[in-house]
């Protein structure tokens, strides 16, 4: 069984992934990390983000490993655990960039592909009922307004950077969703007949409690 999570950055997707995992004994995936991964890896080699060719190749090469843990998964990137890195904005920012990249694209989803296929798997990205597993059995799309995915996002921030600022944060966000929503290949849209959850009243855990009880009811 496949159970696939898509939405947009801080509808809360990943937070609720990680605990259904947990309760169901399943894996957790998370594929954002992914392009993290060959974010970062192309902006430590000082590539040019833009240029196709040269960022095909990195995601060709680079050996990416994803370590289930018990909460969450640790990322090896050639054998180094680049896991605290990718959270960095800057690769992020690098992440969306590389994202819309249809070379990109090809390498990382076939190696989705092949992590999920002996099932049992909670995965969360943006295409991953659209394109990367258009038969899951579970396909959910979490939504939140851009406004509420901000504050969350600077609350995370806020322990980290006490002068990040809220305003500033919610821009980013929408400027972040009009990039995954309008690139040409594998936008972030809902499936058609995926479940719309829109969490912007609702806390993980009763987020959490909706899902399993879709799930118990088929
Ligand atoms: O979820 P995240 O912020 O870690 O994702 C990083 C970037 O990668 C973001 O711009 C969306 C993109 N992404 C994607 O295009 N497809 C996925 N399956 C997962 C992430």
């Amino acid at each position: 069984m496949i159970i696939a999570i898509d939405g947009p950055a801080g509808s809360g997707k990943s937070t609720a992934a990680k605990i259904i995992a947990q309760r169901l004994n399943f894996r957790y995936i998370d594929t954002g990390a992914m392009y993290r991964a060959v974010a970062l890896s192309a902006q430590r080699k000082n590539a040019d983000l833009h240029d196709l060719d040269i960022i095909a190749k990195i995601a060709e090469k680079l050996d990416i490993q994803l370590i289930p843990q018990a909460e969450g998964q640790q990322v090896l990137a050639d054998g180094e655990d680049v896991t605290a890195l990718l959270k960095n904005e800057t690769v992020g920012a690098g992440a969306a960039i590389v994202a819309a990249q249809p070379k990109v694209r090809e390498v990382l989803i076939a190696k989705q592909r092949e992590l999920g296929k002996k099932g049992g798997v909670v995965m969360d990205g943006r295409d991953i009922g659209t394109v990367v597993f258009p038969n899951a059995e579970f396909k959910f799309f979490m939504e939140a307004n851009p406004e509420e995915r901000g504050r969350r996002r600077y609350l995370e921030l806020k322990e980290k950077n006490p002068s990040a600022n809220l305003e500033e944060i919610i821009e980013q966000v929408k400027r972040r969703d009009h990039e995954d929503r309008n690139r040409k290949i594998s936008p972030l849209v809902m499936a058609e007949d995926g479940m719309l959850l829109d969490t912007t009243r609702f806390n993980p855990n009763e987020v959490v409690e909706q899902i399993l009880e879709i799930i118990e009811k088929k």
